[in-house]
């Protein structure tokens, strides 16, 4: 198998409200960003690792993996699913693709290793989830408990998510075109009615959206290394 690894990192992080993008604020030792992509560009079964970023992005080139061999860098688009879309015109026709968001700085090789091994089995792609822990409520819009949600069978989507290259950039360019709402790339196989495996990942694969998120995945980050 060819796989490719494709970064969306064009957001401007508004929920982070910080000066500059989320992607490119300093954890530890260096950007977000530059976790992600050392774990992607270290894994032996990555061939490629293509990022997506914002066209007025000023700060990608001085990243020290800004000049990596197995990097590749595409201007990405207005949502999620269009950086995803643009990345995905790069990968090879026969290849799969690992889409993980930059913002998930604390990623392990063994998740990567369980998702890939896991073609096997799903040959239609799965992607990581962590099983939902909380009991769940639904409210209504006076913030009223209206009903408390079954936990069984209940995950939290995380990235990477592993499908065929071109399974996928079909199915998110027909679901866009038809104006679906698609917040990940396993929304976009299941809009076009096919079901993306699940592979239990681990729950400190963050996705670093607020500013306390940060010391989390600072912890998260100082307790891998050891
Ligand atoms: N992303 C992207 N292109 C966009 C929007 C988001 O590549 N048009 C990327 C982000 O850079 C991030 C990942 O998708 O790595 C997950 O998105 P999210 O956590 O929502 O990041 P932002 O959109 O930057 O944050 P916010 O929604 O708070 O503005
Ligand atoms: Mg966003």
């Amino acid at each position: 198998k060819h796989i490719i690894a494709i970064v969306p990192a064009a957001g401007i992080g508004s929920r982070m409200g910080a000066e500059i993008p989320k992607q490119y604020l300093q954890l530890n030792e260096q950007s977000i960003l530059g976790h992600t992509l050392d774990c992607l560009l270290s894994h032996p079964s990555i061939e490629k690792v293509i990022v997506a970023l914002n066209p007025e992005d000023e700060f990608f080139t001085s990243l020290p993996q800004a000049k990596h061999p197995k990097l590749q860098a595409v201007v990405g688009g207005k949502e999620r699913a269009d950086s995803v879309l643009s990345a995905l015109m790069l990968a090879g026709e026969d290849s799969w693709v690992l889409v993980h968001d930059a913002a998930r700085p604390c990623l392990a090789h063994l998740d990567i290793d369980k998702l890939i091994a896991s073609a096997d089995t799903f040959s239609q792609g799965a992607i990581l989830a962590a099983p939902v822990r909380d009991t769940m409520k639904r409210s209504n819009a006076q913030g009223l408990i209206t009903e408390t949600v079954c936990r069984e069978n209940l995950w939290h989507a995380l990235t990477p998510q592993f499908f065929p290259a071109h399974s996928l950039r079909q199915n998110l360019s027909d679901a866009l075109a038809a104006g679906a709402v698609i917040t990940d790339e396993a929304s976009a196989m299941e809009w076009a009615g096919i079901a993306p495996g699940i592979v239990t990942g681990r729950a400190d694969n963050i996705k670093v959206t607020h500013p306390d998120d940060l010391q989390l995945a600072s912890l998260f980050l100082n307790s891998a290394a050891q």
